[in-house]
């Protein structure tokens, strides 16, 4: 990537856009993170909030982080100083990056896992097991005071050496044939998954809403996840629009990202799902929730072993294409406002990141009693992060684009020689400035009780 006075490195070609867009989207939070989260706030219900999020808000949102991204030609801080100078607006940065380092210490964790479960795969270690003794494999391991924290450590390595390589050779290469695979492998154990017996229940579980499980807390839920999962909120999308080229369609490439990235995780809820009710565990399990199900589906496969190798080989890669996308905001923020060099603000972002993730690792076992506002570590930084600093960080987002940015710039930055209608325009206008916000704060003053819908 390039420094502010050289030429900005740029994606190479359209797909690479979109590959590194959805790279960055597509992640633990389609196949890890929403499964286990439906799983608690009831299913379908979840679901359906969830897609009202995305459409409502994700759309715009992402819209407006790849404006400010192409037009300042900067990073998430730094974007702001130049689009407006001598404002509070920068701080809207500040937030992003802090997001980033909660993010990515617990997301480094789960990583880890994945990676033990490709270990695991090679050793066949699931064949002849019952779903009991898989659960009780996920639990012993993750609990473990050494072996999860040594893995999060290679994976956190894997993303800084990955971030200083730099743009085009570090992700657009790896995107473009791997997440195909993905949604292959998804497609595959979806098939199988549906084909279990007692798999009924889990599609009606996930496809048949009832409205009256749906919780306050589940819905600040589905709403921090729509950022989350579409990797919004908090400027990546910022910095990767600064790479992208002038005559990009942005419209097209935010419809193309969001669908790829709902697609996945609904196709991950139907992978997973049937055989939660197929083999007898509780949606509620959790974050073990895909750890404790898909071994059960994979040994009854024809292919199993090779089946979970490459799943769990492809949620590391996809896993690793957001990582770093995580990371290039800390590095990025880093590097420009201390003035760093590129590879000083990697190793640096690194080690203080990977500190903050061996004791969101921690305490799934040792740390385990400690809990602040009832929750451990690794909870409260998800939960701070999604449920908070990213809704936070969209809100001003959307702000910042409908009220201060406004319709004009938006139009010529969006428009490539006229590609949105005058009509797209005004309900993009609408939504930034007032659904998305509104919808944002309504949610957020629920959750602390300055409203109440229960
Ligand atoms: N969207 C990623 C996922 O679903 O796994 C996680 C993520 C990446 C969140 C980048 C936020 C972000 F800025």
């Amino acid at each position: 990537m390039a420094d502010k006075n050289q030429a900005r490195d740029k994606f190479g070609s359209r797909f690479g856009v979109i590959a590194a867009a959805a790279g960055s989207a597509v992640g633990l939070g389609n196949i890890w993170k929403f499964p286990y989260i439906a799983g608690i706030y009831g299913g379908a219900a979840f679901l359906f909030v969830y897609l009202a999020f995305i459409l409502a808000i994700g759309l715009p949102v992402m819209l407006s982080e790849l404006i400010i991204g192409r037009k300042s030609q900067r990073n998430a801080f730094g974007a702001f100083k130049v689009l407006a100078p001598g404002t509070p607006w920068k701080y809207i940065g500040i937030l992003g990056v802090s997001a980033a380092f909660l993010i990515l210490s617990f997301y480094g964790v789960v990583a880890g896992w994945s990676v033990q479960y490709i270990i695991l795969s090679i050793q066949d270690g699931f064949s002849n097991r019952s779903p009991e003794q898989i659960a009780s494999l996920f639990t012993t391991f993750t609990t473990s005071p050494i072996r999860p924290v040594i893995l999060q450590l290679v994976f956190m390595i894997a993303t800084g050496a990955i971030v200083i390589i730099g743009v085009k050779k570090g992700i657009e290469k790896y995107t473009k044939i791997l997440m195909p695979l993905l949604v292959v492998i998804l497609v595959g154990l979806a098939i199988k998954s549906v084909s279990l017996e007692g798999a009924k229940a889990g599609l009606d579980f996930l496809f048949k809403p009832d409205f009256s499980k749906l919780t306050g807390e589940g819905v600040l839920s589905a709403l921090g996840h729509a950022f989350f999962t579409l990797s919004l909120g908090m400027g990546t999308l910022i910095t990767y629009g600064s790479y992208i080229q002038k005559n990009n369609n942005l419209v097209r490439t935010v419809i193309e990202v969001t669908l790829a990235d709902t697609v996945i995780a609904i196709l991950a809820g139907i992978a997973i799902f049937p055989a939660v009710f197929a083999f007898g565990i509780e949606p509620t399990e959790g974050p073990g929730l895909i750890f404790v199900t898909l071994p059960n589906v994979f040994h009854q496969m024809p292919g199993g072993f090779l089946f979970s190798i490459l799943f769990f080989v492809l949620l590391t890669v996809a896993a690793l294409t957001s990582s770093i996308s995580i990371l290039e905001v800390v590095v990025a923020y880093f590097k420009e406002e201390f003035n760093i060099s590129r590879k000083g603000a990697t190793v640096l972002a690194t080690i203080l990141i990977s500190m903050l993730g061996v004791l969101c690792s921690l305490s799934m076992g040792v740390l385990e009693p400690v809990k602040i506002f009832g929750l451990n570590f690794f909870d409260l930084m998800d939960w701070i992060s999604a449920n908070l600093l990213l809704p936070i960080g969209g809100l001003f987002i959307a702000l910042f684009i409908g009220w201060f940015f406004g319709r004009k710039k938006v139009e010529e930055e969006v428009a490539n020689g006229g590609k949105l209608s005058g009509a797209l325009l005004s309900v993009f206008m609408f939504l930034v400035k007032f659904i998305a916000p509104i919808a944002i704060a309504i949610v957020l003053m629920n959750k602390v009780g300055l409203l109440n819908f229960g």
